[in-house]
């Protein structure tokens, strides 16, 4: 058990597609028929894989509380998800003689974590960047100063900028925190290059790996490296396992200081009623009784990615992006963001608009139409996509002056078409063809605006979600009643 049997220890790209959980399920359309859906939304969050599924179920049998029972469920669960800690670690390159593996609900929830650790002084810094996804930005914001490195080019990081404010900031510095990859462009930032000025400079350094870990091979490298990465963190759900976890990987040394983020049971070695004598690391960072099932759904998702191989992963998705992008580049009336020619260091995140046409308009039609599930909007990275869209300082006081008074009609944004290592030409050219449909406006419904929402719905198209999906109903729970009430 908890090894992965022979057939899956040389998976290929294609057999991850037929393997993913729902890859067949139909969706209905606006002219009345239904289309397998295409799913192009993954870097908000992934499908699963069917081996993700049977690790699961042959596990939960034994499922039990882990740490402090003593039955033989509990150990076993103790040590399956003590194992799941070292398939994390051992997967992004983590020497685990020096480092730990923290589990948490997600990256926002690690990187939460981390910032509230650091114990920051009034003269420290954080250097961020433009290109953060808030869950990257907003808890550093929360606790120490927090300078934002701007852009460059076609949405680069302005590496220059980084390095002045590095040594600008010298010795006030803790921490560079950076993407690995962004969740707007794809684009992957040098972030071996920048640990390196970062450790010059006296600072360590953060990658959230949100958008990295599910399409490139991490290592971060050896402490002794002046390249290593500090602290890195991802979320299970963006690489195939949704089941509510995510990791923060960092020093145990960093964690034995100080006093946990959380405290309760499992954090502590002996209590008093005067004192609390701390766990080590991970159990001082993981209060109360862990998400032990998204821990092995995690692991699991990992042994499948390394079965198949990252390098595989990655060339596919390469080959995807590629051959997304020559095609869409060709498209009259698409207006593409970040780098389109040379995508050599970006992952298949593509961000774009439709002249004249509202992004949410699209997505709408997108789905409505297409059966096409993409996202529009401002991604949870608000600077930097309108920066990207060349919003001036007096227009963006407007649009928030606008949103912040209730009406989102004219909130700024762009769509995004997320490639996933299942996707495949198909898919891409389901997406081409609607989008050649929609920029020459051969679309059927009359699409109606909700102000309050910003969203687009097809006027007559109401489908009850619960002919897809009784639960609801099941439960006797009140949820929309159709399709277009959700929007
Ligand atoms: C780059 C990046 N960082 C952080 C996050 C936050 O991840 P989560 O919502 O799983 O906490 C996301 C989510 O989209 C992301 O894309």
């Amino acid at each position: 058990m908890y090894t992965l049997e022979d057939k899956d220890r040389s998976l290929t790209v294609k057999d991850l597609r037929a393997d993913v959980v729902g890859i067949n399920t139909h969706v209905p359309l606006f002219n009345g028929t239904e289309r397998q859906y295409v799913f192009l939304d993954n870097a908000a969050s992934t499908p699963t894989f069917g081996r993700v599924l049977k690790w699961v179920e042959e596990f939960l049998p034994w499922y039990s509380g882990v740490h402090r029972g003593t039955g033989f469920k509990s150990l076993l669960a103790t040590e399956v998800f003590d194992r799941a800690h070292e398939i994390v670690g051992r997967f992004v390159g983590a020497d685990l003689s020096t480092n730990t593996v923290v589990f948490t609900k997600n990256t926002t929830e690690a990187v939460n974590k981390l910032s509230n650790r650091f114990n920051f002084g009034p003269d420290d810094v954080v250097i961020a960047t433009v290109m953060e996804h808030h869950s990257n930005d907003l808890p550093w914001r929360k606790n120490v100063k927090t300078l934002h490195v701007g852009i460059a080019g076609e949405g680069h990081l302005d590496l220059h900028a980084l390095r002045q404010a590095l040594s600008q900031y010298k010795g006030r510095t803790k921490l560079v925190a950076v993407n690995g990859a962004s969740n707007i462009t794809g684009i992957c930032s040098p972030i071996h290059e920048i640990a390196g000025w970062a450790h010059d400079a006296g600072a360590l350094l953060f990658v959230d790996a949100a958008q990295l870990a599910p399409h490139r091979s991490i290592n971060m490298l050896d402490d002794g490296d002046p390249r290593h990465i500090d602290f890195l963190a991802f979320s299970a759900h963006k690489i195939y396992a949704p089941f509510g976890t995510g990791a923060l990987v960092g020093p145990k040394g960093f964690f034995e200081r100080g006093d946990p983020d959380l405290v309760g049971g499992g954090v502590v070695d002996v209590v008093t009623l005067e004192e609390a004598f701390w766990n080590h690391p991970p159990h001082k960072e993981e209060a109360g009784s862990p998400n032990v099932v998204g821990a092995i759904a995690l692991a699991a998702a990992i042994s499948i990615l390394q079965s198949v191989g990252m390098e595989n992963v990655a060339s596919h998705e390469h080959a995807l992006l590629e051959y997304t992008l020559r095609r869409l580049k060709r498209i009259p009336g698409v207006i593409l963001y970040g780098p389109v020619d040379d995508v050599s260091h970006k992952v298949g995140v593509i961000p774009f608009n439709i002249d004249g046409l509202h992004h949410a308009l699209v997505a709408a039609i997108m789905s409505t139409e297409g059966g096409i599930g993409v996202r529009n909007g401002c991604f949870c990275a608000h600077p930097y996509v309108k920066q990207l869209l060349r919003i001036t300082p007096e227009q963006d006081k407007h649009y928030a002056a606008r949103m912040l008074s209730g009406d989102k009609s004219d909130i700024p944004g762009m769509v995004r078409a997320s490639l996933g290592c299942y996707n495949n030409e198909e898919d891409v050219d389901s997406f081409l063809e609607m989008v050649e449909r929609i920029a020459r406006k051969d679309f059927r419904g009359t699409y109606v605006q909700n102000s309050t929402s910003g969203a687009f719905h097809a006027e007559g198209f109401h489908i009850p979600f619960s002919r897809y999906f009784p639960l609801f109903e099941n439960l006797g729970m009140t949820a929309p009643r159709s399709y277009s009430e959700s929007s």
